[in-house]
Formats: structure tokens, C-alpha cells, sequence
């Protein structure tokens, strides 16, 4: 059995906000933000479903497929337009899909377990599984609260897996959730974010490299044959932390934080269409794909790009 990625897309809002246009309403500077987080500006606008339609029309293209070859949506989201129905058949609609469409929440690791969901479903006879990845997480967000307000972004990216018999590309996958850290960061109804930020930290550093360690264990290789490592993009501090543990020099991890700030579901796809845009993702290479974020939830995946 094997699936392969055969598109990717992304979609961000036009309105870039900066660590300076922030100092000028909360406690803050572009000196503190950027130095504790590696965030030098983010994307702020729209909705799940607007960018949600964008990336996946941007994948869809990519792919060179349409709407009647996908059978199957998952839209990971934290930040669902409505709490029914799902934001996933909103976005169905929109791209004229004609399949099964879910949402699915895993908070920031939500775009892996999508895609882990998704190998499943391909494994168990869908021919193409469209998954998205999208959040409009500003609209939590209290703008006083200077904790919050400086680390979350809108955005999204979608990409397309496809069944093949003969080519794999998701080698190993190693998921977790522990819902006794589920206070450690929250978002109640018609409330906003809130966070233990240093716990969430060490916790974070913790489940990616044990996860990434297993994970690259069960590929049967070592972080020494990684060309990069795709992470969620939360703090530029927690991905050093994470790379010297795993022994992965920071040249071969992907950073969209400074830009993008943490866009949750979005960020891994963000980030993998950057490293693409560059260069970096070459056929026959391996590469790591790891999310951590609320519940706490956890998932890594070794990938070895089939084209
Ligand atoms: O997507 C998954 C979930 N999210 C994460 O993974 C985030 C994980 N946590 C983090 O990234 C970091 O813990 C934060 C960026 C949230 C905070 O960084 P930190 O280095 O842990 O800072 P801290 O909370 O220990 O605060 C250090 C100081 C404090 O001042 P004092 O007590 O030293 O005087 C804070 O009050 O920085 C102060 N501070 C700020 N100052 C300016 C906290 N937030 C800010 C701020 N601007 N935005």
C-alpha cells in the first residue's frame, strides 16, 4: 500500500500585522517578541472556510486534479466558521466536491493527524483524499492579552494524497494525545485563548523528539539521513531545543514563524510549501513532519518525497 502527496497549496491574508503595530497597543516591543519567539510579523484575516478554499483550489491545481477526483475532505481546524455544520462541507460546497467532508481537531498537530487519517482512508479503498489545514485563530484571540496576542496568525495550506500501489511516501507515523494537559492551553466557548506558556514549552520539546525519535525508528532510519525537518511553527526556541536533542543542525529545519507567526492546523503546510518554493524538497529525500499543541496532542511522520 502506498500514498503519495501529488499537490500542495496555501492561502494567507493580505494584512500583515507587525511586532511593532502590536507594541503600539499592548506591553510589549519587536525586541521581545522577536528574541522569545523568532515572530517578526503574521498574517491576520479571514475565515476557515475562505482560506480553507484558497489552499485547496492552490493543491487541487497543483495536482492538476478536480473536484470530482477528490473523494474524501478533511479539514483540520481548530477555529471552525461554526460549531455546525462542519466548516468542511461549507468548503466542499464552495469547490463543487462532491464526497464526504469532516472537520477534525487536533489543534496544532491537526494537519498530521489529518494526513494519518487520511492514509487510512486511502489504505481502505479512497482513490484521492483532499486535506486541509486552516485557522482563523485571531478571532480568539483577547488583543489585550499580550501572552496570546503576539504568537497567533490566520492562515492555511491544503495538499492532495493520492493511492498508489507501487510508491509510498508516509513511511511511519507516531500520533499521541494525554488529555490530563488539556487546561495547559484552552479555548472555551465564546472565550479566547489561554495558555501556560512555559509548561506547553517543555512539554512540546519533550513529545516531538520522543515522537520523532519513534517514528524515525519504526522508517528504520536516523536524523542523520533527514534533509529536513518540517515542524509546527510556535517558537523559533522550542524548534532549536527540538533539533539539537534530535542531533538535526538548524539549516535543515523549516521556519516560516518569523513571517507567519503560529497559524496552528496551517503551520506545517505553510512550511512545507516555503521549503518547496526554495528548493529544498527534492525527490528520493527524507524528511520529518512533527506537530505538537493543545489537548496535548502530538504527531510526527517520516516522509520520503516520491517526486
Ligand atoms: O502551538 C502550540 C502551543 N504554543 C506553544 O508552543 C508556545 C509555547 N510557549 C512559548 O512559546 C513561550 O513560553 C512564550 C513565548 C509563550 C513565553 O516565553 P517565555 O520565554 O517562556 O517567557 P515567560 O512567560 O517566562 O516570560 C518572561 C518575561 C516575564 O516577565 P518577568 O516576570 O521576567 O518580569 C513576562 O511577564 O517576559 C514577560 N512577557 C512579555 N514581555 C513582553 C511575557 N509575554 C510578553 C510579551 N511581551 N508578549
Amino acid at each position: 500500500m502506498g500514498a503519495r502527496f501529488i499537490g500542495w497549496g496555501t492561502a494567507v491574508p493580505e494584512r500583515v500585522v507587525t511586532n511593532d503595530e502590536l507594541s503600539l497597543t499592548l506591553d510589549t516591543s519587536d525586541a521581545w517578541i522577536t528574541e522569545r519567539t523568532g515572530i517578526r510579523e503574521r498574517r491576520i484575516g479571514g475565515t476557515a472556510k475562505s482560506l480553507g478554499v484558497l489552499a485547496a483550489r492552490d493543491a487541487l491545481n497543483d495536482a492538476g486534479v478536480g473536484p470530482e477526483d477528490i473523494d474524501f475532505l478533511i479539514l483540520a481546524t481548530t477555529t471552525p466558521d461554526r460549531i455546525t455544520p462542519s466548516t468542511a462541507t461549507l468548503i466542499a460546497h464552495e469547490l463543487g466536491l462532491q464526497c464526504p467532508a469532516m472537520d477534525l481537531n487536533a489543534a496544532c498537530s491537526g494537519f498530521m493527524y489529518a494526513v494519518r487519517t487520511a492514509y487510512g482512508l486511502l489504505e481502505t479503498g479512497n482513490k484521492r483524499v483532499l486535506v486541509i489545514g486552516a485557522e482563523n485563530l485571531s478571532r480568539w484571540v483577547d488583543w489585550t492579552d499580550r501572552n496570546m496576542a503576539v504568537l497567533l496568525a490566520d492562515g492555511a495550506g491544503a495538499t492532495v494524497l493520492e493511492y498508489d500501489p507501487t510508491e509510498n511516501d508516509l513511511l511511519a507515523f507516531v500520533l499521541g494525545a494525554e488529555g490530563a494537559d488539556a487546561d495547559l492551553l484552552t479555548c472555551e466557548h465564546e472565550g479566547y485563548f489561554q495558555m501556560d506558556g512555559k509548561e506547553v514549552f517543555r512539554r512540546a520539546v519533550r513529545v516531538v523528539v520522543d515522537s520523532a525519535q519513534k517514528a524515525l525508528d519504526m522508517a528504520g532510519i536516523t536524523s542523520d539521513d533527514l534533509s529536513l525537518i518540517i515542524p509546527h511553527q510556535a517558537n523559533i526556541r522550542i524548534i532549536q531545543a527540538a533539533c539539537q536533542r534530535l542531533n538535526v543542525e538548524m539549516e535543515r529545519a523549516v521556519v516560516v514563524l518569523d513571517r507567519y507567526g503560529n497559524t496552528s492546523s496551517a503551520s506545517i503546510p505553510l512550511a512545507f510549501a516555503d521549503a518547496r518554493q526554495n528548493d529544498r524538497v527534492q525527490k528520493g529525500d527524507y524528511a520529518l513532519l512533527t506537530g505538537f499543541g493543545a489537548g496535548m496532542t502530538w504527531a510526527s511522520a517520516v516522509v520520503r518525497w516520491s517526486r
